[in-house]
């Protein structure tokens, strides 16, 4: 007789992750974009460019991720770690069906077109390089040194590259009347997934899984958020190439880089590095993203975040997994 093992259960930071994730359910079809097509229109040249750039590299970006979600699965021992990566994989699985539905439901017949411009934009390729070859090398010698490379790539993807691009599309909204509210209620979702459950997963497991690995860990960390700075610079340009606008310049986004950094070097227990920080807009960002503060209809409030949100007071396990 084989000699299987049986999961057993077993509750610890893992499981109670994985019980949140699931009980952060929601899916990309119950969203409501039809209002972004006309709002889409009013935006300016440079607005509708900042817009399309973003949407192009977070919808490529995040199908990619789904991937690496799931090869970590394979590539880390514990059992329930494995289960939340398994799950994780899957709400990166919404993630980028979200932007491929609201682009069609937004751009009708013409969403091809907007397909067709994304996957020809070099410059959106370019900035998902890095993370794309280390999760192929992870894959070929998963030694313990190249699945902390992974998983640190993957962190950073979600604290920094990810929420940047969060912040283009929610000054945007906000300063265009909600004229994309659909894409902005759908990128709250995500960045609550992102930012409550990926973001702190690999933070505990790049603290508590490779004790051993300390100084390795502080080395690729900051060797690549010094890769990151340069990728987001030249990501400024593309960004800003059809020009800046009043609320959105590189001089902000820049500040957010450095906010989105400190905040990922706090995470896993090391220095911040930046004390040039603007307050305002950070604060702003992280009042903004709250699933419940866009102004949206009636209908749209219940039909996402209104049932959402039920589902998260049943729940309310934040405050229990932050005290481990
Ligand atoms: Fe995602
Ligand atoms: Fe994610």
């Amino acid at each position: 007789m084989e000699n299987k093992k049986i999961f057993r259960y077993e509750k610890d930071y893992y499981t109670k992750m994985l019980e949140k994730a699931l009980g952060d359910f929601w899916t990309y079809s119950s969203v409501n974009y039809v209002d972004d097509r006309a709002g889409f229109e009013t935006l300016e040249p440079r607005e509708k460019h900042m817009f399309k750039a973003t949407l192009g590299y977070q919808s490529l970006m995040d199908t990619d991720v789904t991937g690496g979600y799931f090869d970590l699965a394979k590539l880390v021992d514990s059992k329930t770690l494995k289960n939340l990566y398994i799950a994780i994989g899957h709400q990166e699985m919404i993630h980028f069906n979200s932007y491929s539905y609201g682009i069609d439901q937004v751009f009708g017949s013409n969403a091809n077109e907007i397909f067709d411009w994304i996957e020809s934009q070099q410059d959106i390729f370019d900035r998902m390089i890095v993370e794309n070859r280390d999760e192929e090398l992870a894959l070929k010698e998963p030694t313990k040194e190249n699945v902390i490379k992974h998983i640190i790539n993957t962190f950073l993807l979600e604290q920094i590259k990810f929420p940047l691009s969060f912040y283009v599309t929610f000054k945007i909204n906000d300063n265009n009347s909600g004229a994309i509210n659909g894409f902005t209620q759908a990128l709250k979702e995500i960045a609550h997934d992102e930012l409550t459950t990926h973001v702190p997963t690999n933070a505990y497991v790049l603290k508590n899984e490779f004790k051993e690995y300390r100084d390795y860990i502080e080395l690729k960390l900051k060797e690549r958020i010094n890769e990151i700075i340069k990728e987001e610079i030249k990501w400024m340009k593309f960004l800003f190439k059809e020009g800046e606008v009043s609320y959105l310049n590189e001089k902000m986004y820049t500040y957010m880089l450095k906010y989105f950094i400190n905040k990922a070097l706090e995470l896993v227990g090391f220095k911040e590095e930046y004390e040039d920080i603007n307050k305002i807009e950070v604060l702003w960002f992280n009042e903004y993203r709250r699933i419940n503060n866009t102004v949206v209809s009636q209908q749209e409030t219940d039909s996402v975040a209104y049932s959402v949100n039920v589902i998260r007071n049943i729940n309310d396990l934040d405050k229990e997994i932050k005290n481990g």
